[in-house]
C-alpha cells in the first residue's frame, strides 16, 4: 500500500502532557481520511506537525514517502492546507487576497479564476472579504489552499461554526475535489456525522492516541444490531429471562438482547410467552456510529 502520509510513533509533549502520543497515522493515496476525535484529542497538534509548523518531540513523519525533516520544502510545495481561522485582508477583495498568496507561491495568474470557480466564489471575486459570511471565508481559505494544485490537502475542522447550508457546501466541495482531481484529503472533525458522510478511511484519536484506524466500512461493521423487546411488566420479564440464563439488558422499560441470533430471539420470546408476559414489539435496533464512537472514546477513558 502506498501511503501519502505515514507517521511512526509521532509524539508531542507540552510540558508533562502528551498532546500526541505514539501516533502511527497511515493515509493511503486518493482517500478522504477522516481524522476524528473529541476536542483536545490532539488533532490540530498532529496536523501542525504534519505541516512542519511544529516540531515533534519524537517520532517520524513521511509525506509522499519522503522524510519531512529532510525534504521539507519539496514536500510542502505539494501540500495545501487550511488550519484554524486563516487571516485575510478584510478591506481587499477575494481576488486581491488570492493575488497576494499567488505571488508568494509563484503560481500562474490564471490559477486564481480556476480556484475561485472550484470553490464557487467567482461571482464574489470582486467583493471585499469583510462582507463575507463565515462559509464564504472558509471557501476562500480552501481556494488559497488549492492555489498550488496540491496532491495532499489538509483541512483542520473546515466546517466548524458553519450553518447547515455552509456545511453542505464544504462537504460537496471536498467530495468533488477527491473524485475529480484524485487529491488525497485529510479532514479533521470532532463530529462523527461529518466524517461519516465524507471519509473513506477513518482515524479516531482520543487523548493523543489513535484508537481506531481503518476504512469507514470496517467502522460501520461495528454497528452491530441489538434486538429490543417491548413487553408487559418489563422488570419482571427481565428477571425471568435472566433466571433462564438469557442475557438481556433493561433500558427505558425495554428489554434488549445482545445475542441476536434467530435461535436466541426465539428462545427469549418463547420463555416470555410461557411465563405469561405480553409481547408488544420485537424490533431491531442498529447501534449508530455515534454510539460506537462514544463507546470507543469512553472505553479509552477507563484505561
Ligand atoms: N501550544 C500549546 N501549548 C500547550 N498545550 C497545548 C498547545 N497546543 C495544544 N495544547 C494542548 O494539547 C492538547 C491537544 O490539543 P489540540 O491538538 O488542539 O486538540 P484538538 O485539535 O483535537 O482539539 C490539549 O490538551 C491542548 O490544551
Ligand atoms: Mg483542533
Amino acid at each position: 500500500m502506498e501511503y501519502i502520509v505515514e507517521t511512526k510513533g509521532l509524539t508531542k509533549r507540552f510540558g508533562k502532557e502528551k498532546a500526541v502520543s505514539e501516533l502511527d497515522m497511515k493515509i493511503p493515496r486518493g482517500e478522504i481520511y477522516g481524522f476524528l476525535g473529541p476536542n483536545g484529542a490532539g488533532k490540530t497538534t498532529t496536523i501542525r506537525m504534519l505541516l512542519g509548523l511544529m516540531k515533534p518531540t519524537s517520532g517520524g513523519i513521511e509525506i509522499f514517502q519522503k522524510d519531512l525533516k529532510k525534504e521539507r520544502i519539496d514536500i510542502l510545495t505539494r501540500v495545501g492546507s487550511l488550519v484554524e481561522n486563516p487571516s485575510y485582508y478584510p478591506h481587499l477583495t477575494a481576488y486581491e487576497n488570492l493575488e497576494a498568496w499567488r505571488k508568494i507561491l509563484g503560481v500562474p495568474k490564471g490559477r486564481i479564476q480556476e480556484v475561485l470557480g472550484i470553490v464557487r466564489l467567482s461571482d464574489a471575486a470582486n467583493k471585499k472579504v469583510k462582507g463575507f459570511s463565515l462559509g464564504m471565508k472558509q471557501r476562500l481559505g480552501i481556494a488559497v489552499s488549492l492555489l498550488n494544485n496540491p496532491e495532499l490537502l489538509v483541512l483542520d475542522e473546515p466546517t466548524n461554526g458553519l450553518d447547515p447550508s455552509g456545511i453542505i457546501e464544504i462537504r460537496n466541495l471536498i467530495k468533488q475535489l477527491a473524485t475529480e482531481s484524485g487529491m488525497t484529503i485529510l479532514i479533521s472533525s470532532h463530529l462523527l456525522a461529518e466524517i461519516d458522510q465524507l471519509a473513506t478511511t477513518v482515524g479516531i484519536v482520543t487523548k493523543g492516541k489513535m484508537i481506531f484506524q481503518d476504512s469507514i466500512d470496517v467502522l460501520r461493521r461495528f454497528a452491530k444490531q441489538n434486538i429490543v423487546l417491548k413487553v408487559s411488566d418489563s422488570e419482571h420479564a427481565w428477571r425471568s429471562l435472566l433466571a433462564k440464563g438469557i442475557k438481556a439488558d433493561l433500558q427505558d422499560g425495554k428489554l434488549s438482547l445482545s445475542d441476536s441470533t434467530n435461535e436466541r430471539i426465539a428462545d427469549a420470546v418463547r420463555h416470555l410467552v410461557h411465563d405469561g408476559f405480553s409481547i408488544y414489539r420485537v424490533e431491531e435496533e442498529k447501534r449508530s456510529l455515534e454510539d460506537i464512537f462514544l463507546q470507543m472514546t469512553k472505553e479509552e477513558d477507563r484505561v
